[in-house]
């Protein structure tokens, strides 16, 4: 079973994932309700990604609850919940049963999620939470960094799907970038061996997608702030195409 829609899927294709926290993160600037974030979702639909991506933070800094159902309602595109492990985001994640549920860390000071979850070293905490999403019929995945024990740590927790952290090869140059990619290629593989359907995202661009989009084991890709950023020059729906151009050139 993919994480996204089926019947959207081209042979051999990549699914594109696109957050669109930011487009809220301008709208909250000004406090009103332009741009909406709920926009952005019926463009992504209409050009062909796959999923919209949303992180309810803590601090209510981008996406807030009332999107939520909104977003659900505006597009039949599958939604991809990114929460913390509380509590809170659990109530709030079976009621609105999103397709899928992104479990992140998260730390009220960071700009964006800096880091991958601690999937190995907090069994205990998130073992209830995985159990809970799933029995709810929510796709669970843990974004975590590319290590063989988080890979390890998901299949204990018996989460479908994992999100590899693209950040440190998005930030790397060179030698470490190359170093980076591979550890991601040989996590994918890992993962896809065992039966968990590998993700990635964070800190991808136009420059840095292909390498990342030709590892044949991923099956999804979630992009967000250069996305957004780009929107703001070329539209979302052309930024869209491209990034989904590029992804389609690499496989
Ligand atoms: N995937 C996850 C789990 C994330 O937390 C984020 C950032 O919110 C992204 C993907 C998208 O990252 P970016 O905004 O850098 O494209």
């Amino acid at each position: 079973m993919s994480a996204l829609a089926p019947g959207r899927l081209r042979p051999n294709s990549l699914r594109l994932g696109v957050n669109i926290d930011h487009v809220a993160t301008i709208r909250n600037a000004r406090g009103g309700d332009h741009p909406d974030p709920v926009r952005a979702a019926e463009i992504v639909a209409s050009v062909g990604g796959d999923g919209i991506t949303a992180h309810l933070r803590e601090d209510r800094r981008h996406i807030r609850d009332e999107d939520l159902a909104r977003i659900q309602a505006a597009t039949s595109l599958p939604l991809n919940l990114e929460m913390a492990a509380t509590d809170e985001m659990l109530a709030i994640a079976l009621k609105h049963r999103p397709h899928a549920a992104c479990i992140v860390p998260e730390r009220r000071e960071e700009r964006t999620t800096e880091g991958g979850l601690d999937a190995a070293g907090q069994h205990n905490r998130l073992a209830p939470i995985v159990a809970r999403l799933s029995d709810a019929g929510i796709r669970v995945s843990l974004f975590i960094a590319p290590e063989a024990r988080q890979i390890e740590a998901a299949m204990k927790l018996g989460a479908p799907v994992v999100e590899l952290h693209t950040g440190e090869y998005a930030h790397a140059t060179g030698e470490a970038r190359a170093v980076e990619l591979k550890r991601i290629a040989d996590m994918a593989a890992l993962a896809a061996r065992n039966g968990i359907e590998p993700h990635a995202g964070h800190g991808l661009t136009y420059d840095n997608v292909q390498a990342i989009a030709a590892i044949p084991q991923l099956a999804e890709l979630n992009i967000g702030h250069y996305l957004i950023g780009e929107a703001i020059f070329t539209g979302l729906e052309a930024a869209v195409r491209r990034m989904r151009e590029l992804m389609d050139e690499a496989r």
